[in-house]
């Protein structure tokens, strides 16, 4: 795949995943180092969606440990019980929250994250590998759209593993 993206300056994001999908499945297709593959799929999303922050926590050991992330300084490790990240890790669900501040536990990594959406990455022993964790500047920013469009791109990352 060449090394730019194409999506749509449009403000409906369904389309934008619909975009976006098949050039991540073009670009882990030709690399098989899943860090470098984390990598540009943090940056893509960053591109196409301008997220505050985009970024995966991947479990080792007895924590969820910072990965391949776009945005500002975070923090480096998180209890499978604590903060949306461990939430999601924990239900193995998919968690949108449209006040950060309301959420009990969350992690304020950054004052400006508003909102966010965290899915679980599946291994294909049914284990949870690690999360995606996208935040927001705006206050309830995420949707359905989003969860089915991140979940379509998490798919693709659980084919790696
Ligand atoms: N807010 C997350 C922590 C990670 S940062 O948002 C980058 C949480 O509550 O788990």
């Amino acid at each position: 795949m060449a090394e730019s993206l194409a999506f749509s300056k449009t403000s409906d994001r369904r389309k934008i995943y619909e975009e976006v999908a098949p050039q991540v499945e073009a670009l882990v297709a030709g690399e098989t180092d899943l860090v470098a593959n984390l990598a540009n799929i943090t940056a893509i999303l960053k591109e196409a969606f301008g997220f505050f922050w985009v970024g995966f926590y991947l479990k080792k050991e007895n924590q969820l440990v910072l990965n391949a992330f776009q945005g500002t300084l975070a923090c480096t490790r998180i209890d499978f019980d604590k903060g949306v990240c461990g939430y999601a890790y924990t239900t193995r669900e998919t968690v949108i929250v449209p006040n950060t501040d309301e959420f009990p536990g969350h992690i304020a990594c950054s004052f400006d994250s508003k909102s966010e959406i965290v899915l679980p990455i599946f291994e294909k022993s049914g284990e949870v590998f690690g999360v995606l964790d996208v935040d927001s500047d705006k206050l309830d920013d995420f949707s359905q759209v989003d969860a089915d469009g991140l979940r379509r791109i998490v798919q693709i990352i659980e084919g790696l593993l």
